[in-house]
């Protein structure tokens, strides 16, 4: 991963109009180009303000107190229009039936490239591109509200990709999703890291998805990180995680209550048959 900064967060704090406590408290945080961050947390610990800081909604849509700077792939969301940090940081919610408002998928992506004056002879190569990346090849005349959820979500990361952001926040992306949708959109975000050189930043609940794909985990607790690091180094913390009111991946525990808190926990399913087989072949006969 290049150590190249691609946002640098120095003494961020905000609190939302008529909040008596802040919603994020002294936030100093630096995510590198390529990186693939997940921001874990209870509700409420700050993780969607943290997004809005980025792309600009907040302090220009949403009311409140700001402090401190934010830098994000050189730009200050605080003094760039909305409409143009759209081109630096695609954001995602959970609710993709809500993202949806035009009569066909092509509308539906072509709207943020409308919003940025893009001339129309390039749209439709653009929106090709932006349905091919998420799987959603030849779906441009597809109705959004006839989509699975799953495929809306897609189509909902189409429509920020085809601004070509730097960056992709996506905000619990999957908690309406199945199974299979889940592991879909993971799928898209961890390509278009790895593929497409995308820095990627998930807020997300469940920890199994975290120890799988993120290069780094930064957990807020009352609008404040309260711990960071590579995935092994975070969810093996199984009782600083507890006293957050978060859990460690279920393999961990269980490594755990089978080891005692001491030595190396792993972290994922496959880690943990290691880990196992390790143990009995060093277990006396
Ligand atoms: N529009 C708003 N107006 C006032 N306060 C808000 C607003 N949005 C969030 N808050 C408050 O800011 C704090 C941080 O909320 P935020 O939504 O960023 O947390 P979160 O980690 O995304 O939570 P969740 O997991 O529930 O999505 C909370 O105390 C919340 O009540
Ligand atoms: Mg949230």
């Amino acid at each position: 991963m290049a150590n190249d900064p691609i946002i640098t967060i120095t003494g961020m704090s905000f609190s939302y109009a008529l909040s008596d406590r802040p919603a994020l408290d002294a936030i100093d945080l630096e995510i590198h180009r390529g990186e693939y961050v997940a921001v874990m947390g209870l509700n409420g610990a700050g993780k969607t303000t943290l997004g809005l800081c980025l792309n600009g909604i907040i302090p220009h849509m949403l009311m409140g107190q700001q402090t401190g700077t934010v830098r994000v792939d050189g730009h200050d969301p605080s003094i760039r229009v909305v409409r143009e940090m759209a081109r630096t940081v695609g954001i995602v919610f959970d609710n993709p039936e809500f993202q949806m408002s035009q009569v066909t998928a092509a509308e539906e992506v072509a709207l943020g490239l409308e919003n940025l004056g893009v001339p129309t002879v390039e749209m439709p190569d653009r929106i090709a591109r932006a349905l091919r990346l998420v799987g959603l090849d030849g779906f441009e005349d597809r109705a959004p509200m006839g989509l699975s959820g799953g495929q809306q979500q897609r189509l909902a990361i189409a429509s920020v990709l085809v601004m070509r952001p730097s960056i992709l926040f996506m905000d619990e992306p999957t908690s309406n999703l199945d199974p299979l949708g889940k592991d879909e959109i993971f799928e898209i975000a961890q390509r278009l890291n790895r593929d497409e050189g995308m820095t990627v930043i998930v807020a997300e609940h469940e920890v199994e998805v975290l120890a799988e794909y993120a290069d780094r985990i930064i957990v807020m607790h009352q609008g404040r990180i309260a711990l960071q690091g590579t995935p092994a180094e975070v969810l093996s913390q199984v009782s600083a995680l507890s006293k957050l009111g978060l859990r460690s991946p279920q393999v961990t525990e269980f490594s755990q209550a089978l080891s005692g808190p001491s030595g190396h926990l792993p972290i994922t399913t496959d880690e943990t048959l290691r880990w196992l087989k390790d143990r009995a072949s060093r277990a006396p006969a």
